[in-house]
């Protein structure tokens, strides 16, 4: 078995009858979302699901978790994946484009879980940072933002041109080197006009993340 399916395995445990769940996005919460399916039927339970995503809506839907959205309820645990993690849990997300979602949803619920392969553990934050930009304001982001790193417009697979996120925005990935101070990056993007949201999820944000290997899973937590 692979560390995604084994870290699902034990997020699995977290999920109680009549509970609603931030679902988050990307490959790993794919598998989580079968893995909660399964229970689902086995157990007769009752899921209320918050989709970060369209991946996520139609993965939530399709394993019997009944769909809905902020106005009606907030989450009693978030899950989610990470493209990194660092040694104080501060994560890099948005490889799938649903960040900004993804991180509402973190700020809303009570209990933020993210599940992980243990490749995914690195020292420091080193990866391209990835960050929601209004297209209305793309040139100007692009002149303000180069002056603190390299970005990159993300280019669509399947689609000629950038992609576009499920809010109708641009995607620019954005090189900082290794990031001493995630939360100081973090802050300084935000302070940008036109930046939507940006892929650095704090570890104050973060209860706890779930690291899966071959073997087995465990869950770390300052
Ligand atoms: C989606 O935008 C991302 O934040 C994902 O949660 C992240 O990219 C992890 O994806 P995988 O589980 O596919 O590695």
């Amino acid at each position: 078995m692979n560390g995604k399916y084994n870290a699902s395995k034990l997020a699995l445990s977290l999920i109680k009858d009549e509970m609603t769940i931030g679902i988050g996005s990307g490959s790993t919460v794919e598998v989580f979302l079968n893995l909660l399916g399964e229970k689902i039927k086995r157990e007769g339970l009752k899921i209320y699901g918050i989709p970060s995503s369209y991946q996520a809506m139609l993965a939530g839907a399709r394993n019997g978790l009944i769909i809905t959205d902020l106005i009606d309820r907030e989450p009693d645990l978030c899950v989610d994946g990470a493209d990194q993690v660092d040694n104080k849990l501060n994560c890099i997300k948005g490889g799938g484009a649903a960040l900004t979602r993804e991180k509402i949803l973190a700020f809303a619920s009570k209990k933020v879980i993210i599940l992980v392969e243990d490749s995914k553990l690195t020292d420091k934050l080193s990866m391209p940072v990835p960050v929601e930009v209004l297209p209305f304001a793309y040139g100007y982001v692009m002149r303000r933002i180069s002056k603190i790193c390299k970005p990159r417009l993300r280019e669509g697979k399947g689609k000629v041109g950038p992609i576009i996120t499920d809010n109708g925005n641009f995607i620019l990935d954005c090189d900082f080197g290794v990031i001493e101070a995630p939360e100081e990056v973090e802050k300084e993007l935000k302070s940008i006009s036109g930046v939507v949201e940006n892929g650095i999820f704090s570890s104050k944000l973060i209860t706890g993340v779930i690291v899966g290997n071959n073997s087995s899973a465990k869950l770390l937590k300052l």
